[in-house]
């Protein structure tokens, strides 16, 4: 079976009760990335057709967060795991061979075990194939009832199971595929329960054992498969996803000082031999060059950062750090900030729209914005960029090899020459040339140099 011909379904319409949340629970993130999203990368990764995501509780919301790589079909009211199914049916190709359905809430399902069971499927010639899995705590899962053969026969809610079925360790997934005419033969024999009126696609099990149809089972891991409900599960998703992504990158070669207090999203890249000390946030589109030392207590968002960079206790977002810059403790580097190659940013530093040229320092308590800085300068402690008038931003410009003194307010829009400097004190608000010392308020010339 070519899996170009596998109609992945989604389910992510339910409320997600147990979360007790106003945001729809598959919108819930796992480091960083909402938890429906690794549904739909694992039906990407086995190069299935675009899935179908079943929407309903918060659709709207979903839909703007995911985005048009799936299409979606609209579940409301949602009447539970086979109605889902039911209203994706006119999405549903005839052609295709197979259906692979998903839920949009147990995230780690991986490539490798989707294509066993698709594996599995063929190979039985099977109607519908699922996997099972025995957790060391079978908990709320819904328990596979098997006969005196083997064969799975049933599947039963644990609410609705007696102590015997209860007692069954082997339970359901959520993760079927069904051969398509056999899907849509059979999907409107789906009954509703009684009392809450809800459509189990569980049923689809002991339907098809009925017609002695063959149903295949494969099983996993119980990590691959964890269903999310609750809070307590969301955080125990957090930890494992956090632990695959930890080893991936010590076995790259990063050092983490304390992997359980790394918190790394998936889309990081982090050269050998770099140290992450604990603490450390390194979220979205993050490159982290070799030999640098992170942390402790850094957040890094969306930042290029080049080779031996060590930021301690700061915070970089959209930023590009050349090479061999140090930054810190208690930085902040924000959107449009360039620091050139072994630039030194000391403490209570911020950067924004800024470029600092090869060499420049910037140690102490010191704001530039919107300002373009050459290369060996020295911004005092307690310089300020005043590049907004309150209605309009302005841009500072500063030559090569310059000296501002302690203090220096930079009336922006203003520019500074080569190897210029101001007296501690001074509000500059004239250009200054090359070569010119000035001081006092509003500064003035004092001598060439
Ligand atoms: C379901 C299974 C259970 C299995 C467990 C695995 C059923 C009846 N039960 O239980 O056997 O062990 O998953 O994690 O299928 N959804 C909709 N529309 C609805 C209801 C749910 O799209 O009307 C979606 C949810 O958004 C969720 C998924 O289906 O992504 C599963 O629903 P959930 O209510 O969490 O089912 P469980 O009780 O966990
Ligand atoms: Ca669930």
């Amino acid at each position: 079976m070519d899996n170009d011909k596998v109609q992945c379904v989604i389910l992510a319409a339910g409320q997600g009760t147990r979360m007790k949340s106003d945001k729809p629970k598959v919108l819930h993130p796992i480091v960083g990335k909402p938890m429906v999203q690794y549904a739909i990368e694992a039906a990407h990764s086995i190069g299935s057709r675009r899935p179908i995501v079943v929407i309903g509780h918060g659709a709207e919301q979903v839909k703007q967060t995911i985005g048009d790589r799936v299409e979606y079909v609209l579940q409301s009211p949602q009447r539970g795991t086979g109605h889902a199914l039911l209203e994706a049916r006119a999405q549903i190709d005839p052609a295709s061979e197979a259906v692979l359905v998903l839920y949009g809430d147990t995230p780690f399902i991986g490539a490798e075990t989707l294509q066993r069971l698709l594996i599995a499927h063929r190979d039985a010639h099977a109607a519908l194939s699922l996997i099972t899995f025995t957790p060391v705590d079978p908990a709320l899962y819904g328990r596979i009832v098997r006969d005196a053969h083997g064969r799975v026969v049933d599947i039963v809610e644990y609410k609705e199971a007696t102590p015997e079925q209860r007692a069954i360790r082997e339970v359901n997934s959520g993760i079927f595929c069904y051969q398509t005419p056999w899907l849509l033969d059979h999907l409107d024999k789906l009954q509703p329960r009684a009392g809450h009126g809800e459509y189990y696609l569980t049923d689809l099990v002991s339907i098809a054992a009925q017609e002695q149809a063959i149903t295949a089972t494969c099983s996993c891991d119980e990590a691959e498969v964890l269903g999310i409900n609750d809070r307590v599960q969301l955080a125990a998703a957090e930890r494992l996803m956090r632990e695959t992504i930890n080893t991936r990158h010590m076995l790259n070669g990063v050092t983490l000082i304390d992997p359980a207090n790394a918190y790394i999203e998936a889309s990081v890249t982090i050269g050998p031999d770099s140290i992450i000390y604990p603490g450390s946030h390194i979220k979205g589109r993050t490159a982290i060059g070799r030999e640098c030392t992170i942390g402790p207590n850094t957040i890094i968002e969306n930042s290029q950062i080049g080779d031996r960079v060590e930021i301690v206790a700061s915070m970089i977002e959209g930023a590009t750090i050349e090479d061999d810059v140090d930054i810190g403790p208690f930085s902040h580097m924000r959107k449009g900030a360039h620091l050139g190659i072994g630039v030194h940013i000391g403490n209570f530093a911020e950067v924004k729209d800024s470029t600092l040229g090869t060499g420049t320092k910037q140690g102490h308590f010191s704001y530039l914005g919107n300002a373009t800085i050459g290369a060996n300068v020295n911004i005092g402690a307690g310089t300020i960029t005043c590049n907004y008038d309150g209605q309009h931003k302005h841009s500072t410009t500063i030559g090569d090899n310059t000296f501002i003194g302690s203090d220096t307010m930079l009336v922006a829009p203003v520019t500074i020459g080569h190897n210029a400097k101001t007296g501690a004190g001074s509000v500059v608000t004239h250009d200054v040339a090359d070569h010119e010392v000035v001081y006092g308020v509003p500064a003035r010339v004092k001598r060439q140099e």
